[in-house]
């Protein structure tokens, strides 16, 4: 099941984020934007949780903060469903553009992202803390 994101989710988020990627903006950053109203995303839930994608929306714009999916529960279609989700919400939402930042070498995540709509438009040398570079992809929204 794919559901909105909700305040409690942010401490398991944040755990998960430290896991997966060895780093997080933290739960105090992230509960500050949830309660200004500017942060939301979906979680794959069932028994337990097993993915979440997070994202800030200045304007028309929204930013992708983060997307993951256990290792456990990978590959069965969840990023997508999430994904696909968040695409829906930012029709009604009237955004113009989704953005994100994705690893040079994620080759997956960048795979999947194109699946979706995403374009890789631009190259952001020395973007994460170790020294590696980034791509900058958006998803443009028809005119509504
Ligand atoms: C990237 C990630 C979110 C994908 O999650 P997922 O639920 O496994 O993705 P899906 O099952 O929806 O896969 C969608 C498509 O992505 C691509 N993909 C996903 N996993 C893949 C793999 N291991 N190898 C090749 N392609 C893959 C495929 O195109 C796949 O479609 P297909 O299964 O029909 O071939 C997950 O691997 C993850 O959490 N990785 C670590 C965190 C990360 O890199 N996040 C992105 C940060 S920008």
């Amino acid at each position: 099941m794919i559901r909105p994101l909700l305040v409690d989710d942010l401490p398991w988020i944040v755990l998960q984020e430290n896991i997966i990627f060895g780093t997080s903006l933290g739960e105090e950053h992230y509960q500050t934007l949830f309660r200004l109203g500017s942060l939301f995303g979906y979680v794959s839930d069932g028994v337990e949780r097993t993915g979440a994608v997070l994202c800030s929306q200045n304007g028309e714009h929204v930013q992708i903060e983060n997307l993951f999916v256990l290792p456990i529960a990978r590959r069965q279609g969840l990023a997508t469903a999430l994904l696909t989700q968040l695409i829906q919400e930012c029709d009604t939402r009237s955004i113009q553009f989704i953005s994100l930042e994705v690893s040079k070498t994620n080759a997956v995540a960048k795979q999947l992202y194109e699946s979706l709509g995403f374009d890789g438009i631009k190259h952001i040398p020395n973007y994460y803390p170790d020294g590696s570079d980034a791509v900058f992809m958006v998803h443009e929204r028809r005119s509504q």
